[in-house]
């Protein structure tokens, strides 16, 4: 989330540093973050990977390094994993920023999301085999890396018959828009949603996931040259309707409204003036849940919304569902599997992304933090 770092930041969080901690230790031999674990060295060791690393926050492009990091021995409860991809999220940057609801004891391994291969299983491991495809459980696992020592209960598997980029970002987009559009309301065939950001990675999982339920997406997104090209790829994957921002503001907007019912349900990405317009087309009881901030602007709310319609205001942050959730595997498990089910029917794609070799990282995560791109940076190790 492009948050500012006074709304979000609560370091103290034990739970939150936990795995980030466990991430640094499984990367080393000896068992103590520390930043001798990782040096720039010209030769490479058969027990080391290649990491994407800060030491300090700031400008990603600045402050991540590629760099050797040992790769521990494999204990009895733990995995060997080699990283086939991880995208570069919002979240990531806000993260080496220094600017993200958790962060990192220093120095980290950037990336929350991404798939890999299991390589060798410890003797005590039950879930896994070598061959299988696992995603991480979690935030904070570092995941811009080639290798990984990681404990068999920090990442969850997947089928492997599943294209790389779904695998690769579905733990976070996907599961964001599943459970937005399932836990807050009761959206039955025919309804609408509206969103902003529709062509953000979480944009493009909403508009695939509601096709497949039958409702309506009404999806906002910012003006730009190409705005038809656009407009049609979402289109094409099940995007009801696609207007510009500005459009939202006119009366025509009234249009629309004769053939789509007023939406039940808003999601807000963005912040700012296009949060604001999202909730006056809301139905009287409908509820605005805002997952990111990308304009870095506060949510205002017409009080006549609060009056009059009666909107409820939510929040939703898939870092901490997945935390709720953890006391019972099921939970997660079963929305991989409605969502692989989904991307194997050939109803969820993945969004559009970039393949970009790790050797690339400094081009891609400029590219991540260019406006207007809409295509997501992936890290092929
Ligand atoms: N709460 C959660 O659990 C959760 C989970 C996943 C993601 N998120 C958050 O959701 C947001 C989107 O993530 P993502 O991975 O889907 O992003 P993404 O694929 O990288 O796309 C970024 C989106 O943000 C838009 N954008 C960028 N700057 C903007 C601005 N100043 N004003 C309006 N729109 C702007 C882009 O539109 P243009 O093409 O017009 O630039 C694009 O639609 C991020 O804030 C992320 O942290 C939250």
């Amino acid at each position: 989330m492009w948050l500012p770092l006074h709304t979000v930041c609560l370091r103290s969080r034990t739970g939150c540093r936990r795995s980030f901690v466990a991430a640094l230790l499984k990367c080393s031999r000896r068992r103590d973050a520390n930043i001798s674990h990782f040096s720039h060295s010209a030769g490479r060791s058969a027990a080391a990977c290649k990491a994407l690393l800060y030491r300090n926050h700031g400008d990603p492009s600045r402050v991540v390094q590629l760099e050797d990091a040992d790769v521990p021995p494999v204990g009895a409860k733990d995995v060997l994993v080699k990283v086939l991809a991880a995208p570069i999220n919002p979240s990531d940057i806000n993260m080496i920023q220094g600017t993200y609801a958790i962060l990192p004891d220093l120095p980290a391994v950037g990336g929350n999301e991404g798939v890999a291969q299991v390589i060798e299983v410890g003797s005590q491991v039950k879930s896994l085999k070598a061959g299988d495809w696992v995603i991480p459980r979690d935030a904070g696992l570092g995941t811009w890396r080639t290798e990984a020592v990681l404990a068999e209960d920090d990442v969850i598997s997947l089928p492997n018959d599943i294209p790389l980029l779904s695998a690769a970002t579905l733990g976070v987009n996907p599961c964001t828009a599943f459970r937005m559009l399932s836990d807050f309301e009761d959206l039955k065939p025919g309804d609408s949603v509206i969103q902003n950001a529709a062509n953000s990675g979480v944009g493009q999982a909403v508009i695939q996931i509601a096709a497949a339920r039958g409702i309506n997406t009404i999806n906002v997104i910012r003006d730009r040259p190409e705005f038809t090209q656009l407009s049609d790829r979402l289109k094409a994957m099940g995007a009801s309707h696609v207007i510009k921002e500005e459009a939202l503001r006119r009366p025509e907007i009234k249009e629309l409204f004769k053939t789509c019912p007023k939406p039940k349900l808003a999601l807000n990405g963005v912040g700012g003036k296009s949060a604001t317009e999202l909730l006056r087309h809301l139905q009287v009881g409908g509820s605005m849940v805002t997952y990111g901030g990308m304009s870095k602007q506060p949510v205002t709310v017409p009080v006549s919304a609060l009056i009059f319609k009666d909107v409820k205001v939510r929040g939703f942050w898939v870092t901490q569902w997945k935390r709720d959730n953890s006391h019972d595997e099921r939970i997660f498990r079963t929305m991989l599997d409605e969502l692989c089910s989904l991307i194997q029917q050939g109803k969820l794609t993945a969004p559009a992304c970039t393949e970009v070799g790790l050797q690339e990282y400094g081009k891609a995560l400029d590219t991540a933090m260019q406006p207007f791109t809409s295509t997501k940076q992936v890290l092929i190790m």
